[in-house]
């Protein structure tokens, strides 16, 4: 597929470009300093992409790159939630222009675009609950607005096929970037809605605590790496049909 990878130049974005092109996918990438992403790219990989500059909280220049560039799916990594629950970042209204430039963009070509957003653990709801994660270990709240817009999108508006990939910590498997890449931890399980893999304890039953304690024992394992999440959003974009589609999605690291 054509992709615009909005945020190209964080953390996950980097390894996003190497995993799109290594599963043959076009990278379009939205950044507001192509000298920065030139800076931290192969030049072999930088010279196999499109760069577009703009401000990722402008939904105007998002759904002009995207049409300009005839895009089938948006993968946005641009924003950082903020740790503490009192915390502001600039995500909220970078969720919002990406989702409204992709749904404007959708109805104009009459197709929805295929689109991941990166929410965290904490919006995946707690096992045989309707209850979110972080309502038992409140980090990286700002996450929630986002999946409630998804949420409250009217039902049949058909404008947007999004998934909100919800991954734990996400340390590096190396500083270097490569195509193809070399996946040192192999692929990850995902699973909707809730944290694949949950181990369960009679201690979510004691009053106040049980729940967050069983949270906290639980929210290590879901430790996976950039490179991993990266491949699996790419290899999710090589289907038609994804079973991520309208989902928020959890993933584990089976070998560990
Ligand atoms: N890293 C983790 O362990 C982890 C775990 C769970 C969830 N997440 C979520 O995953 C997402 C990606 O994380 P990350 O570690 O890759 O973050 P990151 O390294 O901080 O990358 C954030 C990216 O956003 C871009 N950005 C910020 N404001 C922008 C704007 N106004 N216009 C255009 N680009 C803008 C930055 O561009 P500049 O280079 O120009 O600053 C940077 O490329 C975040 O939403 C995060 O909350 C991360
Ligand atoms: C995935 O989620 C479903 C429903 O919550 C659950 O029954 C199933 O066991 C989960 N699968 C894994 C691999 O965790």
């Amino acid at each position: 597929m054509k992709v615009l990878l909005v945020g190209a130049t964080g953390n996950l974005g980097i390894r996003l470009v190497a995993a799109l092109l290594t599963h043959d996918h076009s990278v379009v990438a939205f950044v507001r300093s192509p000298n920065k992403l030139e800076s931290l790219l192969p030049i072999s990989v930088y010279r196999q992409i499109t760069v577009v500059q703009g401000d990722a909280k402008d939904a105007a220049s998002i759904k002009k790159a995207i049409l300009d560039a005839d895009c089938d799916a948006v993968v946005n990594t641009a924003g950082l939630a903020a740790l503490p629950p009192w915390g502001k970042s600039d995500l909220p209204a970078i969720f919002r222009a990406v989702l409204n430039a992709v749904q404007d963009a959708g109805s104009e070509r009459k197709r929805p675009l295929r689109t991941w957003f990166l929410g965290g653990l904490g919006v995946l709801c707690f096992p045989g609950s309707e209850s979110m994660l972080s309502n038992y270990i409140p980090i990286y709240r700002e996450h929630r607005q986002n999946i409630h817009l998804l949420k409250s999108l009217p039902p049949n508006t058909n404008t947007v096929d999004w998934s909100m990939l919800c991954p734990g910590t996400m340390p590096p498997e190396s500083s270097e970037v490569t195509v193809p890449t070399k996946l040192l931890h192999g692929k990850l399980i995902a699973n909707a809605t809730t944290p694949p893999l949950w181990q369960d304890s009679w201690m979510k039953h004691i009053p106040l605590i049980g729940k967050l304690v069983v949270c906290a024992m639980n929210a290590p394992r879901y430790e996976t790496t950039l490179e991993q999440n990266a491949d699996l959003i790419a290899t999710d974009l090589e289907s038609h049909e994804s079973p991520w589609s309208g989902r928020t999605v959890g993933v584990i690291d089976p070998s560990k």
